[in-house]
């Protein structure tokens, strides 16, 4: 997809973050346009980082479960030929766990937010004939694995995805998802700091006996926004190394082998 992509807008949600950081980078190495958002101020010294290396770059500071914040990036932004919906945040491990008020929190980043950076854009998109949308949900939407409000937002991604696929396909526009497994970011760090083994406890679930590195989420984005996948629309595509491919814990203990 290499200079596919130059002089292009692209909207990256939760750029400051570590997947985000990687997407800026990444995106911003291929000659795009990039418009980072993130609700940490952090944002901004990534913008300057990426002008020194000579990405054209742009930040906005803005909460996207405020769809005022929103309104008022998106107008900063200009015109729009990717949005890629990464902001998350996933604070609360169990249902006895949650509270009204911590669902409604996770929702709203999680879901709600992605819904009003989608709803932003497609006006533009629908005048221009064409654009795409790419957002990164999780294996979460698929199953129960913890984080009961973030899972139940990131399976409404998935479902938020497809209505987009179906109904803006004849405007020339694409939806997809990516459902990453685990990946070293500072989404982490609070499990890390209760037991810092856990990523490497995690890897016997993975049939790649890995996790993922964010550089491997960045690739599959690029392809779903690239012309390569002109047809692709709708797809939620797991990047998981293999992880919901089956149960191998499971499936090592049916079959008493060792693989
Ligand atoms: N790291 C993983 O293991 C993993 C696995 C599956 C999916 N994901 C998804 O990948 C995406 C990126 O996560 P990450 O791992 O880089 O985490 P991260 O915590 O490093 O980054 C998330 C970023 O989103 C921003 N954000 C959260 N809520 C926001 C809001 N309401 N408005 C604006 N910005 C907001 C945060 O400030 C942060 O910079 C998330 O959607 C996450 O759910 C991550």
């Amino acid at each position: 997809m290499s200079g596919q992509l130059a002089g292009q807008t692209i909207v990256i949600t939760g750029a400051a973050g570590g997947i985000g950081q990687w997407l800026c980078r990444f995106f911003g190495a291929e000659g795009a346009t990039i418009a980072a958002l993130d609700r940490s101020d952090k944002v901004l010294e990534l913008v300057e980082t990426l002008k020194r290396d000579g990405v054209v770059a742009n930040g906005a500071v803005a909460d996207i479960s405020s769809r005022d914040a929103v309104a008022g990036a998106f107008d900063s932004f200009g015109d729009v030929h990717l949005l890629i919906n990464n902001a998350g945040v996933s604070r609360h491990p169990t249902i006895a766990a949650t509270d009204p008020e911590g669902w409604n929190e996770d929702i709203a980043s999680n879901l709600n937010g992605a819904y009003a950076c989608t709803h932003a854009v497609l006006p533009q998109m629908v005048a221009r004939g064409a654009g795409s949308i790419v957002s990164v949900s999780s294996i979460n939407g698929l199953m129960a694995l913890g984080d009961p409000a973030y899972s139940a937002a990131k399976a409404g991604l998935i479902a938020m995805t497809r209505a987009v696929a179906m109904e803006y396909g004849r405007y020339g526009i694409r939806a997809n998802c990516v459902l990453p497994g685990t990946v070293r970011t500072p989404i982490w760090d609070h499990r890390l700091a209760k037991d810092p083994d856990v990523l490497k406890m995690l890897e016997r679930w993975y049939p790649l006996g890995r996790i993922v590195e964010p550089e491997e989420v960045a690739r599959v984005i690029a392809f779903l926004a690239s012309d390569a996948a002109s047809a692709v629309t709708g797809a939620a595509i797991p990047v998981d190394c293999g992880l919901t491919a089956g149960n191998i814990v499971m499936a090592r203990e049916l079959t008493l082998e060792d693989f």
